[in-house]
């Protein structure tokens, strides 16, 4: 295993797709057509945002993950490269790139439509893969490409001796290994509510309550309530992902810490439009951290 730094290195496995979003001051019931206020083209995916999220707040970050052969590609991975997130894992299969159908009302929340593409392919770990797994600190992971591979990651990390953190996102029912490899699981209210007691055997449990901050639960019942820094709300797609990067890059420095760190960059990712492009830098966050 690589020595330990004052700076985490993360290996993020997962998603990342083109967001398609669009802007409107009332999201249509079925049936119903309604105009729209605005469109644009903003690199996303869980996986990868939470990769620029950690790297951005402080991590170093490799990217484990696929792109396809269509005119998304190019624009995906410059995203990653130009936040320093290391790509030499991120694969093009042919087929096209995940995209994700967005739309935001006029009170910045959103409904997400997720078209898998290249995600779904993601159904082997290569040598390399494996290697920078077990070289890294953490391993962080979401639901957007096949379970079986999320559950091969999380074993070799556990072998290996790299955290797992995991945010089950979108939700399902996860086999009950994948939860005995889970160290740090990271899910919102409604996801804290739907899976209920299978979050039990999981030995850190953080949940975001969007406006109302986040709390933490650890392995010897030590609880922790952190609220969220007061933000005009322009946008929250993406704010999950930035709270659960920023976590892992600060998960070295404790909970508490952690926590408020996180909380911060999730807050700020509220204010303005798109997922990758509303993630805060290091700088932006600790100018807008409330004291411990
Ligand atoms: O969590 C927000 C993300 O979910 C979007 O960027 C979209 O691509 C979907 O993966």
């Amino acid at each position: 295993m690589a020595e330990k730094t004052d700076v985490a290195s993360i290996a993020v496995l997962g998603s990342i797709n083109m967001d398609l979003v669009t802007t409107t001051d009332r999201r249509p019931v079925p049936g119903e057509t309604v105009l729209g206020t605005g469109f644009a083209m903003v690199p996303g995916g869980k996986g990868s945002n939470q990769a620029i999220a950690a790297r951005r707040a402080g991590g170093a970050v490799q990217f484990l993950g696929a792109v396809g052969d269509d005119v998304f590609a190019d624009e995906l991975r410059r995203v990653l490269t130009d936040s320093g997130v290391g790509v030499e894992r991120l694969r093009t299969v042919d087929g096209p790139s995940g995209v994700a159908a967005i739309v935001v009302d006029g009170g910045g929340e959103n409904s997400i439509i997720v078209v898998g593409g290249a995600n779904a392919r993601m159904t082997e770990l290569t040598d390399a893969d494996l290697a920078a797994i077990a070289g890294a600190d953490i391993l962080l992971c979401q639901l957007e490409i096949p379970l079986d591979t999320v559950a091969a990651a999380a074993r070799h990390a556990r072998a290996n001796g790299t955290t797992v953190v995991l945010n089950p996102s979108p939700t399902q029912d996860l086999p009950a290994e994948l939860w005995a490899n889970i160290d740090v699981a990271v899910v919102n209210s409604g996801e804290a509510e739907q899976l209920g007691s299978a979050l039990d055997p999981v030995a850190h449990l953080v949940v975001t309550r969007g406006a109302d901050g986040a709390t933490y639960r650890g392995p010897d019942g030590k609880e922790l309530s952190q609220p969220s820094p007061r933000v005009d709300v322009i946008d929250t797609t993406g704010a999950g992902d930035t709270f659960t990067g920023a976590l892992a890059a600060a998960w070295h420095r404790g909970p508490e810490y952690a926590l408020n760190w996180a909380g911060t960059a999730g807050a700020l990712a509220t204010t303005k439009l798109g997922a990758s492009s509303s993630i805060p830098t290091a700088d932006e966050i600790r100018t807008a951290l409330p004291a411990n």
